[in-house]
């Protein structure tokens, strides 16, 4: 006896889109025009970039027959002789909307003042030698936000070709790279032995840089201390203690400044960022470079007290991850998650030299996702 398969039912056509039922069961719509930019053909697979321009096509693409034979739709269009055939599996994916599956996006793992014992360590060159060690660096920066590399060479170099691992060197206005050491006219409280309070660098950027690299190259002074919190654990623990705050911090922007002879830099931004998700994904925080704030004086009303009583949050103990860096160490943390700041040094005790440059958070998930997946093209 032959074993009967079930008739495939027919698309249906529609005016701007066909129906077509899938592995659930229920019709799927799938709109014309969609379907024919994504057409497989649609591609050139050398470029991996879509050869086909839907701007030349003279009418609004109509399927002229639509059939499912085996496991593939074909359709063929009204105004264009060219045959579209899409695997089933395919169209399942974009069913519903939704974004493309994506394996940078991972879960953040927060951690606490007592992390410093725990904190990823890699090192240098053999990080520099090995890409599956690579992606391992790159994932913990996802994940934890905060990694130190070690045996860093005691160059310049070493420092840019460890920021060429994740992606370009990201200057700001102050150059590609800085240099944390006293300096003799100081235009940063950075450049001077005083404490720096707890901050994200260069908030004062429409897109302040997304990674963050110090490099120690010295560092046998009295005191200055480091001090790093992640701003996902205090945040997301602010959000259950005072949602009011945390709601008034997430969605108000307030003006950030720099400011010198040659430059004078402005933006506003949200104390805390949230992501896609509506998960904390960062905070943008500096008390020395909050411009004076020009927005309403009763949204002040809540704004500050709540700025306060999570600036407050941000110093416990319990956040507070406090250490001594070391010459050939390299910080590498995500700049708007990770605030970071140094108790203040006795200048003439000693040597304490730090060289700093960034990369974008962009460029790091995309050189991730580079190295541990396929892409849509191989
Ligand atoms: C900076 C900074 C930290 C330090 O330069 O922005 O945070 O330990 N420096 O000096
Ligand atoms: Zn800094």
């Amino acid at each position: 006896m032959n074993v009967m398969t079930s008739p495939v039912a027919a698309p249906v056509l529609k005016d701007t889109g066909l129906e077509i039922l899938l592995s659930d069961g229920e019709p799927h719509y799938f709109n014309y025009y969609w379907l024919r930019d994504n057409c497989p053909s649609s591609f050139n697979s050398a470029t991996r970039e879509r050869s086909f321009d839907i701007f030349h096509l003279d009418t609004a693409p109509k399927a002229k027959t639509a059939e499912v034979t085996g496991d593939v739709l074909a359709i063929t269009w009204e105004s264009e002789d060219h045959v579209t055939r899409f695997p089933l599996a395919w169209l399942e994916a974009y069913k519903t909307p939704q974004r493309r599956p994506d394996p940078a996006d991972l879960a953040r793992e927060a951690w606490y003042g007592d992390h410093y014992p725990d904190v990823p360590r890699f090192s240098q060159p053999e990080v520099l030698a090995d890409p599956a060690l690579r992606a391992r660096w790159i994932e913990a920066l996802l994940v934890e936000g905060f990694v130190i590399l070690t045996d860093m060479p005691n160059s310049d170099e070493g420092l840019t070709e460890t920021a060429e691992m994740i992606g370009r060197v990201r200057p700001t206005f102050f150059g590609d790279y800085f240099d944390v050491r006293t300096h003799i006219n100081p235009t940063n409280t950075a450049y001077t032995a005083s404490a720096l309070e707890l901050h994200t660098d260069t908030p004062a950027e429409e897109h302040a840089p997304g990674v963050q690299f110090l490099h120690c190259r010295a560092n046998t002074v009295e005191g200055g201390y480091s001090l790093y919190a992640d701003g996902v654990a205090v945040a997301n623990d602010f959000r259950a203690r005072d949602p009011e705050g945390f709601k008034v911090l997430a969605e108000t922007k307030v003006p950030f400044f720099c400011e010198h002879d040659t430059y004078d830099m402005r933006s506003r931004q949200t104390i805390i960022e949230l992501d896609q998700h509506g998960e904390v994904s960062g905070l943008t925080i500096s008390q020395h470079m909050l411009d004076i704030s020009d927005v309403d004086q009763e949204l002040l009303d809540s704004w500050y007290p709540a700025f306060c009583r999570f600036g407050k949050m941000l110093q416990e103990e319990k956040y507070m991850m406090t250490f001594l860096m070391k010459a050939g160490e390299c910080m590498v943390f995500d700049n708007h998650r990770i605030v970071h700041g140094r108790a203040a040094y006795t200048a003439e005790s000693g040597d304490r030299y730090l060289r700093g440059t960034y990369t974008d958070r962009a460029e790091m998930r995309s050189t991730y996702r580079a190295l541990v997946s396929e892409g849509r093209f191989k």
